[in-house]
């Protein structure tokens, strides 16, 4: 059984999608770890509540960023974590993090990337005016909402849609987008040939 760690700053809606996934038996791995770098966050009392160890760990308490993020990569390695998920972490993890756990950090975006990258997917889109935006899940790497992208589903924003109610559609499809990408990963189903994700179904008999 895999171990994994969630990494979360805010409200820690993902976070719960991905406990329950875990839950009822459609992810196949023992949540570990929550790490939060916000007190006070939501995402800490429902961790506390579902009775997983979480860390809430302060850059403000360190001298560096590298002093903080080696101090996670401790916590990280003492429970033996072998994937690491982002859920609404609102830090940049250094190059040197994102090479220790090549290929083991996932990240979901609340748009279709690389459309809209940053802190304010949802409104960003919003306000630009597209039809259509949505979610990624996509691998980390050293630059910023870029790494290959491994699921992506389209959220169509309707005339009569707020930034209120768009947030609801994005979130709707990011609770059950995450625990899918999670899972071909864990199930080994995804091979990464540069930028690009192939993902592998069932074997089926070969063809003649
Ligand atoms: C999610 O919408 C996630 O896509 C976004 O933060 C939110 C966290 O919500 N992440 C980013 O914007 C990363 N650039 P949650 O705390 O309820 O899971």
């Amino acid at each position: 059984m895999h171990n994994i760690a969630v990494l979360a700053s805010g409200n820690g809606t993902n976070f719960a999608a991905i406990a329950r996934a875990i839950k009822k038996g459609f992810l196949k791995a023992n949540l570990a770890l929550l790490v939060c770098d916000v007190p006070g966050a939501l995402v800490i009392a429902r961790a506390k509540r579902a009775g997983i160890k979480t860390l809430l760990m302060q850059r403000r308490e360190f001298a560096t960023t590298n002093d903080f993020e080696a101090k996670i990569i401790q916590h990280l390695k003492e429970e033996k974590i072998d994937l690491i998920i982002l859920a609404g972490f609102m830090r940049i993890l250094s190059p040197g993090f994102v090479r220790e756990y090549k290929g083991r950090i996932l990240n979901i975006h609340p748009s279709l990337l690389p459309s809209f990258k940053g802190t304010h997917g949802i409104k960003d889109a919003f306000d630009y005016g597209v039809k259509i935006t949505g979610v990624t899940v996509h691998l980390i790497d050293e630059e910023l909402d870029h790494g290959p992208i491994i699921l992506q589903e389209k959220v169509r924003i309707e005339e009569n849609d707020t930034l209120e109610s768009l947030e609801k559609k994005i979130h709707k499809v990011e609770h059950a987008l995450y625990p899918k990408a999670i899972r071909l990963l864990l199930e080994g189903k995804i091979t990464v040939l540069g930028r690009k994700i192939m993902v592998t179904t069932q074997p089926g008999l070969p063809t003649r």
